[in-house]
């Protein structure tokens, strides 16, 4: 049984190309799940998901992705794991890894996550952290090439929170080569770390217009995340003048591309007129988790018998 040892964390731990071919993958998984061919590239193979926070399409989609491919996924809450009452980290990372094919991990810490993964001798996936969320990338990309063609020189505009999603698309503005405008309230922009790692084509403004005019794709997520409830209220005000609506949306370009990673709340960071509207395309970008987070396992668990 052949596997990588790599980790999966930020977009930044896979090149270009890799990300490139997982994408392609992922069409292709997409394609022979349309015509109900059976595809079982992991038998046997089983992997772990340590959830710290509640999720519907990230567990879904590898649960069911791993029983399509032929293997199997465990769900572990961490309400019931023994790290929910101290057991180390590091010691929770080396008794998994002696028992699954690869873990994946949804948690608050980035830095926790990457303890795990050092402990780990399987790969590890971020299946969201407070700072990174990749695998909602894999899945925005591949849907915008389905619509549009390459992303490549293209303009997104980010609306609202400079948070983990909006992170990984620094990182993807990166490595799939388009421009980012990020328009963000005063005091809620990207770390100023993670910006750097986006490059030249990453800028931020404070103006929602600035960064929408003319752009090919637009998109916005929950002004509160996951572990900021307390701030919700207070969030709501200061986001108030960074919603996605009908009228930002018409200073796009006119075929112009809606996205949310979901959870949304309609009437807050996006008006439910655009997240149900013609330019959405929210649950394409759903479906393209699964045959996204698919490929992503065969690659991460097949290693170089990938192709075969
Ligand atoms: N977009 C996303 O990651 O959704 P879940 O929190 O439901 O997994
Ligand atoms: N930024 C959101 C994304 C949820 C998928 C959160 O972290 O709660």
């Amino acid at each position: 049984m052949s596997s990588t040892n790599r980790d999966f964390l930020t977009l930044l731990d896979f090149s270009p190309e890799e990300l490139h071919g997982i994408l392609d993958r992922a069409r292709q998984l997409k394609a022979l799940r349309k015509e109900a061919l059976r595809h079982e590239s992991l038998p046997g193979r089983v992997i772990g998901l340590l959830f710290e926070k509640s999720s519907t399409r990230t567990r879904v989609a590898f649960e069911a992705g791993m029983v399509q491919l032929g293997g199997h996924a465990i769900f572990l809450s961490s309400r019931d794991l023994q790290i929910g009452r101290g057991e180390p980290i590091e010691d929770t990372a080396r008794v998994l890894s002696r028992m699954v094919d690869a873990v994946v991990v949804r948690t608050y810490s980035h830095e926790g996550l990457e303890r795990f993964a050092r402990h780990s001798s399987v790969p590890v996936i971020n299946a969201l952290s407070d700072t990174h969320h990749p695998c909602q990338l894999l899945a925005d990309v591949v849907t915008y090439i389905e619509h549009r063609g390459s992303i490549e020189g293209r303009t997104v505009a980010w609306i609202g929170d400079g948070n983990n999603v909006c992170n990984s698309f620094i990182h993807a503005a990166r490595c799939f080569g388009f421009f980012l405008r990020i328009a963000s309230p005063p005091g809620h922009a990207p770390h100023p770390q993670v910006l750097a790692e986006g490059g030249e084509r990453v800028s931020v403004t404070t103006a929602p217009r600035d960064a929408s005019d003319g752009a090919d794709l637009i998109v916005t997520d929950v002004w509160a995340s996951m572990g900021q409830e307390e701030e919700q209220q207070a969030r709501a005000e200061t986001f108030s003048n960074y919603r996605v609506d009908q009228r930002l949306l018409d200073t796009c370009s006119p075929d112009a591309l809606v996205m949310h990673c979901l959870p949304a709340h309609r009437g807050e960071e996006i008006s439910a007129e655009v997240l149900d509207g013609l330019q959405s395309v929210v649950w394409d970008e759903v479906e393209n988790r699964l045959h996204t987070q698919k490929a992503l396992l065969e690659f991460l668990l097949r290693g170089e018998d990938s192709d075969a």
